[in-house]
């Protein structure tokens, strides 16, 4: 058996204590902890700068207590009937799931595409016919970036609303139309990490404003309108992003294009090697390499070699995980109502897909180590 100190499936980064230091400073001296503060307004403003830049239209974004919390808020703010039907793809993180739920919807799980492992237009218009759907949360798989215009011109010619669930796609994701809105997390594994949090872009100032009254209870905040401030206009919840987390998130984007090029070169490293090694064995997910990903998935042809490799790894202490799984569906049966479409091309990827150890900090000789073990399960 190899000897390995154990490779762990994940690491984060987030900022030290002095890259958090000026911030927290900026808390102590105006005692803003919650409701809004200076550095939540700051942390919403560069990021709206930043959306609004690449998509070359003025963009806004609200700041929540996760993209969880993002997404609900998001499908609630469509003001669709109680029951809707929302297309999901069967391959993503349950919060796409329970979103739907607890936003008072009815899911309607769906098929990706076998290259991508995206929900895709095309796919979604088929299953829109088929199911009576008036909202769709497409997700970007992976951190693979969904095509806003694409997405758009489907809105358009069917009426139905699309939410983009971009969880860990910051910096690849970008709203090239002012009508989609598009949901990242914060969390701890992620690119941009507060800890915990989530952000909503929107080029919709109604929508952003509703999103923010939704995160505060489902108070009034805007004088403009015939309701008084300070009542309830809608049964919202308490989503807000704390000044502390705001800290974080601020401090982390400080560093951010750094962490991403580290992020990048390691997983370009990682890949060509596995590549090398066992060749067209693997398969990987089609399409850009996301601009921080933060996690390493591969197909490895059949389930019994991902049954080999998870063993290989667990006795050296090398973390797997097969991350999205299992699918959607396998949830549901336990947690409310859905309905689920043929989903042929996600059992497919779910029979072989496993994630691997990665982080920024992911060493050549553990990517080598890993790879060793790879090679070892699919050498059959
Ligand atoms: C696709 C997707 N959606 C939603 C989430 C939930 O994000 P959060 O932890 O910020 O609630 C995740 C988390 O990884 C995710 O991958």
């Amino acid at each position: 058996m190899q000897t390995s100190s154990g490779i762990p499936l994940l690491t984060p980064q987030l900022p030290d204590r002095a890259a958090l230091q000026p911030y927290l400073e900026r808390i102590d001296h105006t005692r803003h902890y919650s409701n809004f503060g200076p550095l939540v307004l700051e942390l919403e403003s560069r990021l709206a700068s930043r959306f609004s830049d690449q998509g070359k239209q003025p963009l806004e974004v609200v700041t929540v207590s996760s993209a969880t919390a993002g997404l609900e808020l998001a499908l609630t703010s469509l003001d669709l009937p109680p029951g809707s039907r929302v297309l999901v793809p069967a391959l993503t993180f349950v919060a796409s799931l329970t979103a739907i739920l607890r936003a008072g919807h009815l899911p309607v799980i769906c098929d990706i595409d076998p290259h991508s492992w995206l929900l895709t237009p095309d796919i979604a218009e088929a299953c829109i016919a088929s199911s009576d759907a008036k909202a769709i949360i497409a997700v970007a798989t992976f951190g693979q970036a969904q095509d806003t215009l694409r997405w758009q011109a489907l809105q358009q010619k069917t009426g139905v609303k699309v939410v983009i669930d971009a969880a860990a796609a910051f910096g690849s994701q970008w709203l090239l139309t002012p009508d989609i809105p598009v949901v990242f997390s914060m969390h701890a594994t992620k690119s941009l990490a507060a800890g915990e949090g989530g952000f909503v872009v929107t080029g919709n100032s109604e929508q952003r404003q509703m999103i923010k009254e939704l995160s505060n209870f489902g108070i009034n905040l805007n004088p403009d309108t015939q309701h008084p401030v300070g009542h309830l206009s809608y049964a919202g919840t308490n989503a807000k992003l704390s000044e502390y987390h705001a800290a974080v998130g601020l401090a982390s984007l400080d560093t951010w294009q750094q962490q991403a090029d580290a992020r990048q070169a390691i997983y370009h490293r990682y890949q060509h090697l596995l590549q090398s090694m066992c060749g067209e064995t693997l398969v990987w997910q089609h399409g850009p390499l996301p601009a921080a990903p933060t996690t390493f998935s591969v197909r490895v042809g059949s389930d019994a070699r991902r049954i080999k490799l998870e063993q290989l790894c667990a006795v050296q202490g090398i973390g797997t995980r097969r991350w999205y799984q299992p699918l959607l569906h396998r949830h549901a049966a336990k947690v409310g109502p859905i309905l689920h479409l043929p989903t042929p091309v996600a059992e497919a990827v779910s029979s072989d897909l496993i994630g691997l150890p990665f982080s920024p900090f992911l060493q050549d000789g553990q990517m080598q180590e890993v790879a060793a073990n790879v090679l070892a399960a699919v050498s059959d």
